[in-house]
């Protein structure tokens, strides 16, 4: 009977439900199924094709014809500026990597790279280290509630800030500052308004002030990087260089936020998985640790959706037709889990080799802090499992709530019991 092929159902699961943001998987496969490129409605109104398939979504992500400027969308008179769309209010910050086209595109990306070496991130191993064991020692020293933690609040939240204030040169002393308005804007979601606009603006302020101390006082982060870069011939004007450091905590944040989240949840969730991985890494080797967190990036990364895309003349994907103007969304964690792509999609496996998983991007947008990412995602997990080998989740997955944002995949706590070491 169970192999029996079962009728589809007549019409499309209902998307951006709690349900759904619990586990949009099924969803994901109908629609993979059904309609890989599906029109929807968004729940701020907006319409839009979701993107599912591994091939299209890849395609589509470097289809230059696809611009990330939002001044692309035709959008109804009625819903200007209300759309949730970002950077359709050009805010000054909002002019950066993730919003705009080459040739614009290519000459700030190539400014910032120049600044985000690879050795850059690599001299940056140690203090990830630091910070790490510097946030687990914080919890552990608890006087109260002692061997519970909340592993998004007490860690994988200041670990990537704390981190990116440091790469980019934020002095310590002010880096509580940075922790109190990324909150702000985790907590409401991002979107322009109230608290989450006075955080963006007290953002702004500060970092046009920072850019301006350092071109006098350069030292040997990336904001002077970028000065320098940009005094050396090619132009990166102030408004510019604070969109740039902007759109780096941004987009270097909440997903490694998440990355750490979903990544501990995932491990905790199949503890087979997670017991090779502590036997590899008590013999030493990191080989699994490595291809593991790739695995975790395609099993449930951080980035659902690809950030915003529109269609700047009539094109195909997918065999559907899509009009010029209308915005375009690849659903990342659909692609990832594509049976046509990834055998036995559904199934983690950390020793997983042919993984060329779409979690960081694929194209000219390609994540550019994805060393980075990957350094603090491989020292988190791998330090979190060594200093409390008996970590468990502190009550049941289905009492986890995750947050319903349209781009990111993220759990809003992650309560976590654990035996605290002699010390
Ligand atoms: C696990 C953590 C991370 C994930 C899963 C991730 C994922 C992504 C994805 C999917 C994109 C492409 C979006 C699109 O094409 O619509 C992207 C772009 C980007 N990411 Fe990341 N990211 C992570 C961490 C970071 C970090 C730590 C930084 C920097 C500090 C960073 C900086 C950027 C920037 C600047 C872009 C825009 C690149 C461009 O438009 O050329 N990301 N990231």
């Amino acid at each position: 009977m169970h192999d029996q092929p079962q009728p589809a159902p007549p019409t499309a699961p209902d998307l951006f439900t709690w349900e759904f943001a619990s586990n949009p998987y099924p969803a994901y496969a109908w629609l993979r199924d059904h309609a890989p490129v599906h029109r929807t409605t968004l729940p701020s109104g907006v319409e839009a094709w979701l993107v599912t398939r591994y091939a299209d979504a890849r395609q589509a992500l470097a289809d230059q014809r696809l611009s990330k400027n939002p001044a692309h969308h035709d959008e109804p008179a009625h819903a200007k500026g209300k759309t949730g769309i970002p950077g359709e209010r050009k805010a000054e910050l909002m002019t950066h990597l993730l919003n705009i086209d080459p040739p614009d595109h290519t000459r700030l990306r190539r400014l910032v790279s120049k600044a985000f070496t690879p050795r850059r991130v690599a001299e940056f191993a140690p203090r990830v280290q630091e910070l790490t064991d510097q946030l687990i020692d914080a919890f552990l020293d608890k006087p109260e509630e002692q061997g519970t933690a909340d592993l998004i609040h007490e860690f994988a939240f200041p670990l990537p800030i704390y981190a990116i204030c440091d790469l980019l040169g934020v002095p310590r002393e002010d880096q509580d500052d940075f922790r109190d308005w990324a909150g702000m804007m985790i907590r409401h979601g991002g979107g322009p308004r109230g608290g989450v606009a006075r955080s963006v603006k007290k953002m702004r302020g500060y970092l046009a002030e920072l850019i301006h101390r350092k071109r006098s006082d350069p030292g040997d982060d990336l904001i002077s990087g970028l000065i320098r870069a940009s005094d050396h011939g090619e132009h990166l004007t102030e408004n510019e260089a604070a969109a740039m450091a902007f759109i780096l905590l941004f987009a270097g944040f909440e997903t490694t936020v998440n990355l750490i989240g979903n990544g501990t949840y995932a491990l905790l969730t199949h503890p087979d998985q997670r017991a090779r991985l502590q036997q590899s890494l008590a013999a030493g080797d990191t080989g699994l640790l490595e291809t593991g967190v790739e695995e975790l990036l395609r099993f449930d990364g951080p980035v659902e959706l690809a950030t915003w895309r529109f269609a700047t003349e009539p094109l195909r994907i997918g065999g559907q037709d899509i009009a010029a103007g209308d915005p375009v969304l690849v659903v990342l964690a659909a692609a990832d889990r594509d049976p046509a792509r990834f055998p036995d999609p559904d199934l983690l496996d950390l020793s997983r080799t042919d993984n060329q998983h779409l979690g960081y991007g694929h194209g000219i947008h390609y994540c550019l802090g994805a060393p980075l990412a990957r350094l603090e995602g491989q020292t988190a997990l791998a330090t979190l499992l060594r200093r409390l080998p008996d970590l468990q989740l502190a009550v049941d997955p289905e009492e986890l709530r995750w947050r319903g944002g349209l781009i990111m995949r993220g759990l809003r706590t992650l309560p976590v019991t654990f035996t605290p070491p002699a010390r």
